[in-house]
């Protein structure tokens, strides 16, 4: 096997390389003068099984590994799997208002015209997935949360979303905690409101748990609610730290102990690697 890092996922895809062991190759990224994207990989050939690891969030990280699929497959890859830590798109996964693309599907399938195996981290719907046409895995980033944060006296893990419920519960299930969550209700792009909780965290350690942080809208209003109900401390985790608009930034001056993200996307945050689940999917496949 040969693993090659795209530029969103350079560290953590030598990290995999080394817990599986395998050639890691580099991928060249440069911008031609008019902005394209530009790849090449350093290697004569690679007539083995290539893991292509690269997120498809913003735009030129999808051109890259669009471009990458192409490469490798040029230098005779037997087969191609592709490790797509953060799926951008995944959220459009319908059309919700009519005339609307649903473009988890559009990208699933301009990405599976040259792959054999698809892995993601935490994937908004995992049913996206169908529209590759060959196997898949989402790996959940929960394991590898609970391993970070374990010892650190967390009484409960909460879920900012009933919908998400099962992710607190596997979090709070390996560092024996107990798990909750709080009900949601998004008013628009960056404005939720929660109906207020009926447990009583009075002196309790707090663990917020999502798959990610966009706007932090919804860990602000979770971590009112939850000082409303008396937490003593709350920390927050999330799988993808997108932070958009200086949101961690907010989030920082909103009285949280500590909030930290796995390492699917680069912060200053992204203390938590998932490089471990996905060379375990990788090998078990
Ligand atoms: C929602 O479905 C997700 O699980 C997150 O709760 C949401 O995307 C977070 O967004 P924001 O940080 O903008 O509230």
């Amino acid at each position: 096997m040969i693993v090659v890092g795209g530029s969103s996922s350079k560290t953590l895809a030598t990290e995999i390389s080394s817990l599986l062991k395998c050639d890691y190759v580099n991928a060249i990224n440069q911008n031609f003068p008019d902005g394209e994207c530009y790849v090449r990989i350093d290697a004569e050939s690679m007539d083995d099984d290539v893991v292509i690891i690269q997120n498809t969030y913003p735009n030129n990280n999808l051109i890259e590994m669009l471009l990458l699929e192409d490469a490798v497959m040029s230098l005779g890859a037997r087969t191609i799997t592709l490790v797509i830590p953060y799926f951008g798109y995944a959220r459009q996964d319908k059309v919700f208002k009519l005339g609307e693309p649903e473009s988890a599907k559009v990208i699933s399938q301009c990405l599976a015209a040259r792959c054999n195996r698809v892995i993601t981290v935490d994937i908004h719907k995992e049913s996206t997935l169908k529209y590759f046409g060959c196997p898949y895995k989402d790996v959940k980033a929960a394991d590898a949360i609970a391993d970070y944060l374990k010892n650190r006296g967390i009484d409960v893990v909460i879920s900012p979303d009933i919908g998400a419920v099962d992710r607190a519960k596997r979090v709070a299930e390996r560092i024996n905690a107990s798990y909750d969550y709080i009900e949601k209700v998004r008013l628009s792009g960056t404005e939720v409101i929660m109906k207020p909780s009926k447990s009583n965290y009075r002196g309790k350690n707090i663990l917020i748990v999502d798959d990610m942080i966009t706007t932090g809208g919804t860990i602000i209003t979770a971590a009112k609610q939850l000082r409303d109900s008396g937490a003593k401390s709350i920390t927050v985790a999330c799988t993808h730290g997108l932070f958009i608009n200086d949101a961690l930034n907010r989030l920082k001056s909103n009285n949280l102990h500590e909030i930290f993200a796995s390492n699917t996307l680069t912060t200053s945050v992204s203390k938590i690697s998932v490089a471990s689940s996905i060379a375990i999917a990788l090998k078990e496949w």
